[in-house]
């Protein structure tokens, strides 16, 4: 398998969005799980104020390693014009081992570009791919075409030789 997906959810939006990028790209997939409550409203404040610090969290146990992949997809949702502390916490764990990533969000309506340029500094600097959906598109199921230009763009790294035959 060439590319693994990672993704953290709290309320299935960006899950929405990541099975969507499996119907479309073969891969393997994982879904990340933490030991913190974030139920409800004071899981919501949980979740902002560990964000706003900065802090980790205690994951799951993970048992892909991404260092077994040309390219990893890490997916999550924008907590405070950030990425989720889980995702945070994946990337300090494993953003070192990844040779090329991609990433994809969703949210509100904003953080998505601080908090991409912040995955990029926690993993290879640089994404090959980039997807921010709103939770309204994901809402009223408007996402195909923009998940199709992401996954194309996916495809374009992993067969460079068929783009240049194309010209
Ligand atoms: C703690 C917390 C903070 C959030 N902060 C932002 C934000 O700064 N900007 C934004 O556009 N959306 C923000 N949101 C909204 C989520 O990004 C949005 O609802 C997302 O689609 C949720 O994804 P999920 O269902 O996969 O958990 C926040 C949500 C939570 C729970």
């Amino acid at each position: 398998m060439r590319v693994l997906l990672v993704y953290y959810s709290r309320t299935g939006r960006t899950k929405d969005i990541a099975l969507a990028i499996k119907s479309k790209l073969e891969c393997d997939i994982v879904e990340i799980h933490d030991k913190a409550n974030r139920k409800g409203f004071m899981g919501y404040v949980k979740s902002s104020l560990q964000t706003i610090l900065g802090q980790q969290t205690e994951l799951n146990i993970i048992d892909h390693n991404p260092k077994d992949y040309e390219l990893v997809i890490i997916g999550t949702p924008i907590w405070v014009q950030n990425m989720s502390v889980p995702i945070r916490t994946y990337l300090y764990q494993f953003g070192n081992k990844m040779q090329e990533v991609a990433f994809f969000c969703t949210m509100g309506g904003s953080g998505f570009e601080t908090t991409f340029r912040k995955m990029a500094d926690l993993s290879t600097g640089n994404p090959k791919a980039t997807l921010a959906i709103t939770e309204e598109s994901v809402k009223k199921r408007k996402y195909d075409d923009d998940v199709e230009a992401f996954v194309k763009e996916i495809d374009k790294v992993l067969n460079p030789e068929i783009e240049e035959v194309k010209g």
